[in-house]
Parts: structure tokens; C-alpha cells; sequence
């Protein structure tokens, strides 16, 4: 056993798509895109960003996984050390794909697991919510899967619920950045009862449709009224996307979180795949639009740590991030 300040652990954490359309806030899924992050305790901070996602990214204390990391520390009653911190991500930045929630719950899971796992993941998933201001990200890149959440402000509760084996997933991920506040920002602070009223019953019978393998339900359901409206005029293409998938190929489709990525569920076995991602692609482009379409699977696991053997050469993580990764 190596002694707890020599240790260096490592996480893998999926990416995830929020929301789901009408669960807004409250519905997340994960995804198999992923970020690895190293981190053991050390004379000096220091940072290591490999690869394109990370332009831009702090690379002192005020790093978001050095903050988080040191949050968990004083927790835990513990002084925050000097940290060394790795990361790889395939998880483009302010796209709509989680990649802060996955940060947090990376940087989470390794400091909790550099301190011998003192928290519970339902512990981490306080935290997390707490610094994320919403669960649905956090929860499905901590538990993977589909996470069904709320946060009342004080405590968040989920549920977590399998992915139907057939379902799969394409999302266009525009090649243009939105940043969430700016996404939250357009969002009215009032919303009539109707408006309520419809959200609530699509969100219900949308996780209804997920745990009973009701994929047909999925078209209906997937509808929304509280925010895509709203954000529609940020993502051109968007709104002509979320009336036509469903007519060319997609059981569902919605603007991954605050986007400006669009999501669609697909059937594994269907024949009109490469119909849908012309359509979406070429929906794009027709706004002057280019993106980059990926298939990409729920991911099942959630946030995955382990301990990287002492004398594990340095450029490790790297080699570990490319073999595994699928971009
Ligand atoms: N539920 C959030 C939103 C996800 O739609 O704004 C983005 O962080």
C-alpha cells in the first residue's frame, strides 16, 4: 500500500446531456465521451492540460479542479495541500455537454479518493449539486446512466434509472461556443401555468416511457416549453431540428442543455441513421452552421476511480485517454 500522501489516483467521468427536453434541470444522461483527470499530492501545485479542450483552461489555484479538490479536503476537517493535477478531456467546453459538471464530480471522486473515500457518492452528489446549482449534469456523470433529480436549494434527491439497451445517440455538436449563463439569461423568470402544466406532464411521461422500455412514447414526450423555446433564436437551425427529427429517423430529439449541441435518441437497430445526421448536419449548415456529428452510447458506469500503480510512467494518462478515447 503506498502511503496516502504518495498515492496518485485517477478518474475517468462521462460527459453528459441535460435536460432531455422537458426534465429541465431535473433530467440528465450520461454519456460514453470522457475525461480523465490524475491527481496526487505534491511540493507544488501544478497543472498538466493535454489536448485541444483545454485552451484557455487556469492553470493555477484558481483552476476549477484545484477549488474543488480543496473544497473536499476542508470538508473533511483537512488542510488542502499543495495538489498535482492532470487532465485529458474529450468533453468539448461550453457546447452543452456537461463538461463542468464533469469536472467537478472528476475533481470530486479523486480528491475524495486521495482522502481513503471518507464521502459517500450520495455525499459527492450534495456537493456537487451544490456547486453546479443543479443536479442534472453532476448526478449522470457521478452515476451514469439516466438520473431523474431535483435540488430544493439545501438537499438534492435522484433516482437513477437503466437506459434501454436499444437506445442510442446522435448529437450535432455546432462549431460555436454558448456559454450556460448566457443560455440561462434569455430564460423568462415567469412562466404561465400552461407552460407548467405541459412540462410537467411530458417530464413524466417521458421517465415513464424510459423505465418501461416505451421507446414509441419517446416522440411525444420529448417536448418542452420552459426553455428551448426561448433559446431557440441562440442555436439557428434549432427550431426547424426539433419539429423535423422525428420525421427523419430520431424517436427524440432536444437541445443538450443549455446547448447550443442538439440531441437525438435513436433506435440501435433502425435503418435511417445516416438519413437523420444528414438531416441535422445539413439543417445546420443551411443556417451557415458547420458541425461535428458524433454517435455516441449512454454510458452506464458513471465516474470511475482507481489508483495508478507508483512508478506508472508520466505520460500514462495520455496514453490511457487515447486508447479509450472514441473521438
Ligand atoms: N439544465 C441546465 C440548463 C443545464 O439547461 O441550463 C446546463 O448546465
Amino acid at each position: 500500500m503506498i502511503p496516502t500522501n504518495k498515492r496518485k489516483v485517477r478518474v475517468q467521468v462521462p460527459a453528459s446531456t441535460a435536460n432531455l427536453g422537458p426534465g429541465f434541470d431535473t433530467l440528465g444522461m450520461a454519456l460514453n465521451l470522457y475525461a480523465w483527470i490524475e491527481m496526487s499530492e505534491a511540493e507544488e501545485t501544478r497543472f498538466t492540460l493535454y489536448g485541444d479542450q483545454m485552451q484557455g483552461v487556469p492553470t493555477d489555484k484558481s483552476n476549477l479542479l484545484y477549488e474543488v479538490a480543496k473544497l473536499v479536503f476542508e470538508r473533511a476537517g483537512l488542510a488542502a495541500p499543495e495538489l498535482e493535477i492532470a487532465i485529458y478531456s474529450d468533453i468539448p467546453l461550453t457546447r452543452g455537454l456537461g463538461s463542468s459538471a464533469s469536472a467537478i464530480v472528476g475533481a470530486l471522486a479523486a480528491a475524495n479518493a486521495l482522502i481513503g473515500g471518507r464521502f459517500t457518492n450520495e455525499e459527492l452528489f450534495q456537493f456537487a449539486t451544490e456547486l453546479e446549482k443543479h443536479p442534472d449534469n453532476v448526478g449522470a456523470s457521478l452515476f451514469g446512466g439516466i438520473v431523474v433529480a431535483f435540488w430544493d436549494g439545501l438537499r438534492a434527491e435522484y433516482i437513477r434509472v437503466e437506459p434501454h439497451e436499444d437506445l442510442e445517440v446522435l448529437v450535432a455538436i455546432p462549431h460555436f461556443q454558448l456559454a450556460t449563463e448566457k443560455a440561462r439569461g434569455v430564460l423568462p423568470r415567469e412562466q404561465s401555468l400552461e407552460n407548467a402544466v405541459f412540462n410537467v406532464g411530458h417530464s413524466s411521461v417521458l421517465v415513464a416511457a424510459f423505465c418501461t422500455g416505451r421507446l414509441d412514447m419517446i416522440s411525444r414526450a420529448m417536448k418542452d416549453a420552459l426553455h428551448q423555446p426561448y433559446r431557440a433564436p441562440l442555436v439557428p437551425g434549432l427550431s426547424a431540428i426539433l419539429e423535423e427529427a422525428t420525421d427523419n429517423g430520431a424517436l427524440g430529439v432536444a437541445l443538450s442543455g443549455a446547448g447550443p449541441t442538439i440531441l437525438a435518441l435513436v433506435d440501435r437497430g433502425s435503418d435511417r441513421k445516416a438519413e437523420l445526421e444528414a438531416f441535422m448536419q445539413g439543417k445546420l449548415r443551411s443556417e451557415g452552421i458547420e458541425s461535428t456529428m458524433l454517435w455516441l452510447q449512454p454510458d452506464k458506469a458513471g465516474v470511475q476511480v482507481q489508483e495508478v500503480p507508483a512508478g506508472e510512467a508520466e505520460a500514462s494518462l495520455l496514453e490511457v485517454a487515447r486508447g479509450a478515447s472514441r473521438v
